[in-house]
């Protein structure tokens, strides 16, 4: 039996290349076996693999999603920049946004939602990652940036059936610290209750990403909170990642 952490989002921010793209084939393996069939493994791989390897996934349930997008929503005059459009040109499905590597290189609370607002128009999924980084964790102002960051994140929008969320503590991102679980549960609860509460979503789906591996997905599968996970470098190790896809069924 499956439990509900049924999300597996591949993060592999700025590492692979075409080669790597077959060791991919084990995963779409193990997916099509009975017990693994309800997990949703989304691969987000560089802009440039996403053609490929939305070929190679065609005819798969894994899914394939872009790690960022520009928030024009079809093209301009954006050097180096990638539309939503254009992702869902090449197959992508989801995308995500927020994410704290590029928050931390000037991305704004309100391009995030201008960017969720135009990867929504183009029927994208948006994975919206949100956290506190270890300094405001220290001052105590984990609740308030939280907060800031869903309702500046998602201003006016008024269909949020698309967004997925994923809570990734800063801190704990490529640092091989995880937070204590009482700590993820109250932070994933408080999420939740402002979703439900405020933004009316009836099952938000909330994801945990932040140094998730093999070693401490099962625990963290405990957190009944939690419907999946974002994982970046355990996930670009096609072993590793496998390892984490057995491990998150119970
Ligand atoms: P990590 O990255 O699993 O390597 O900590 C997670 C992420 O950045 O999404």
């Amino acid at each position: 039996m499956t439990n509900n952490n049924n999300y597996l989002v591949a993060n592999w921010k700025m590492y692979g290349s075409l080669k790597d793209l077959k060791s991919i084939k084990k995963v779409i393996k193990i997916s099509k076996k009975g017990k693994y069939k309800n997990i949703k493994i989304i691969y987000c791989p560089p802009y440039t693999l996403i053609n490929s390897l939305s070929k190679l996934l065609k005819k798969t349930a894994l899914k394939v999603g872009a790690q960022n997008c520009h928030y024009n929503e079809y093209s301009g005059s954006y050097t180096g920049s990638i539309s939503p459009n254009m992702i869902k040109s090449v197959g992508a499905k989801y995308v995500i946004v927020g994410h704290s590597e590029n928050r931390e290189s000037g991305e704004s609370n309100s391009t995030i939602n201008k960017k969720i607002v135009s990867a929504l128009n183009q029927k994208l999924k948006v994975i919206f990652c949100i956290g506190e980084t270890l300094s405001e964790k220290k001052k105590s102002k984990t609740n308030f940036v939280l907060k800031k960051q869903i309702y500046e994140g998602l201003k006016n929008i008024k269909k949020l059936d698309n967004l997925i969320f994923a809570y990734e503590p800063v801190w704990c991102i490529g640092t091989g610290v995880i937070p204590k679980t009482s700590d993820l549960k109250n932070n994933l609860i408080k999420i939740q209750k402002i979703l439900k509460y405020k933004f009316k979503l009836k099952n938000p789906i909330i994801l945990y990403g932040g140094s998730v591996s093999s070693k401490n997905v099962a625990e963290l599968n405990k957190i009944s909170e939690i419907k999946g996970f974002l994982i970046g470098s355990a996930s670009q190790n096609t072993n590793k990642f496998i390892d984490i896809i057995k491990k998150s069924i119970i």
